[in-house]
C-alpha cells in the first residue's frame, strides 16, 4: 500500500497534484500569517513589557498607513488564494463529454464496478491501467455516499437520482486505498475500496480474465458449494456469471478468489476470512446486510471451497 500516511500530501496523479500544490501553499501563507500575528504578540510582551517605577506609554491614536497595509494586504491575500483556488478547481475536475470508461455504484456499504465497454462486473477493487485517463460515472443505490482516492482524484458526492463524474487516473503502478467520506450508515467507516493501477499490458490481461464466465468447479466438495450458493439464498443477492446474473443487491462474485479483500476491504482474501466472514458476518462489520447463514459446519467449508476457487 502506498502513502498510507497523509495521502493528501502523495498525489500520483494531475488531479490530486493541482489539489495538493493548492493545500499546501495555503498551509505555508497561513503558517507564515501565524508566525507574524504570534511574533509581534509575543515580541509585545516580552519587549514592552511594564516595568516596575516606569510610567504608562503615552497611547497612540490612528495611522493611515498601518491601516490601509492591513486592510489592503488581506484582501490581496484572500483575492490570489482565491484565483489559485478556481485554477486548482478546474485542473482537479476538467469538464466531461464522452461515454464513461467505469462505471462506480455505490451501495450501503460496498462498490460496485462496471467496465461497459468490456461488460466486465467486479466489485469493491478498481484495476486501471496506469497514465491513462478514465472517466468514472457515479451513482448511488441507495443513500449518498462520497469517492475519494486521495492519492488519486479529488472527492465526488454520489448522490440516488443524481449521476455525478470524477476523472481517475494514476501516473505511477500501484495500490491506492479509496473510501466513503460521507456518513452513510454503521458501516460507512469500513466502506472502502482499493484502486490496483498496473500497466496497460498486465490491465489488458486482467479484463481479458474477468470477462470469462466463473470457473466450474473441480472438486466434489466446491460442486456441493456451487449447490448451497444457488439453493441457500445466496443467489438471490450475488451474481456469478456462468450461474445466475439475475441478482445485483450483492457484490458479484463471478471471479471473487481473483480479489485482494473481501468485505469492502475489511479482511484480506483468505480462506480463513471468507469463512469467518460466513459464519459470522456482524462480527466483522455490524450492521451489514449479510445475512448469518444457517449452514451446516460441511455446508460452509464447500461454500468456501467453491468461491475460493473463483479465479
Ligand atoms: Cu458510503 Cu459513507
Amino acid at each position: 500500500m502506498s502513502g498510507d500516511d497523509l495521502p493528501v500530501f502523495h498525489a500520483v496523479s494531475p488531479g490530486a497534484a493541482a489539489i495538493a500544490h493548492l493545500f499546501i501553499l495555503v498551509l505555508i501563507v497561513c503558517g507564515i500569517i501565524l508566525a507574524i500575528v504570534v511574533g509581534m504578540v509575543g515580541g509585545g510582551l516580552i519587549f514592552f513589557r511594564h516595568k516596575p517605577g516606569s510610567a504608562d506609554p503615552p497611547p497612540h491614536f490612528g495611522n493611515r498607513r498601518l491601516e490601509i497595509t492591513w486592510t489592503v494586504g488581506p484582501i490581496l491575500i484572500v483575492v490570489w488564494l482565491f484565483a489559485l483556488t478556481i485554477r486548482g478547481m478546474g485542473n482537479s475536475d476538467p469538464a466531461a463529454n464522452q461515454p464513461p470508461d467505469l462505471i462506480v455504484i455505490a451501495h450501503q456499504w460496498w462498490w460496485e464496478v462496471r467496465y461497459p465497454q468490456s461488460g466486465v462486473v467486479t466489485a469493491n477493487e478498481i484495476h486501471i491501467p496506469v497514465g491513462k485517463k478514465l472517466l468514472v460515472h457515479l451513482e448511488s443505490a441507495d443513500v449518498i455516499h462520497d469517492f475519494w482516492v486521495p492519492e488519486l482524484a479529488r472527492k465526488i458526492d454520489m448522490v440516488p437520482g443524481h449521476p455525478n463524474h470524477v476523472w481517475l487516473e494514476a501516473d505511477k503502478p500501484g495500490t491506492y486505498r479509496g473510501e466513503c467520506a460521507e456518513f452513510c450508515g454503521a458501516e460507512h467507516a469500513r466502506m472502502r475500496f482499493l484502486v490496483i493501477a498496473e500497466s496497460p499490458a498486465q490491465f489488458a490481461a486482467w479484463q481479458d480474465e474477468e470477462k470469462n464466465p466463473a470457473a466450474v468447479p473441480a472438486t466434489d466438495s466446491a460442486r456441493q458449494g456451487l449447490k448451497v450458493f444457488t439453493e441457500m439464498t445466496c443467489v438471490n443477492c450475488h451474481s456469478i456469471r456462468g450461474v445466475s446474473t439475475a441478482a445485483s443487491a450483492a457484490p458479484d462474485l463471478t471471479h471473487l478468489a481473483g480479489r485482494e479483500t473481501i468485505a469492502a476491504d475489511e479482511l484480506s482474501n483468505t480462506q480463513t476470512n471468507l469463512l469467518r466472514w460466513l459464519k459470522n458476518p456482524q462480527a466483522v462489520k455490524p450492521g451489514c446486510f449479510m445475512p448469518t447463514l444457517k449452514l451446516t459446519g460441511a455446508q460452509m467449508n464447500n461454500l468456501v471451497n467453491y468461491l475460493e476457487a473463483l479465479k
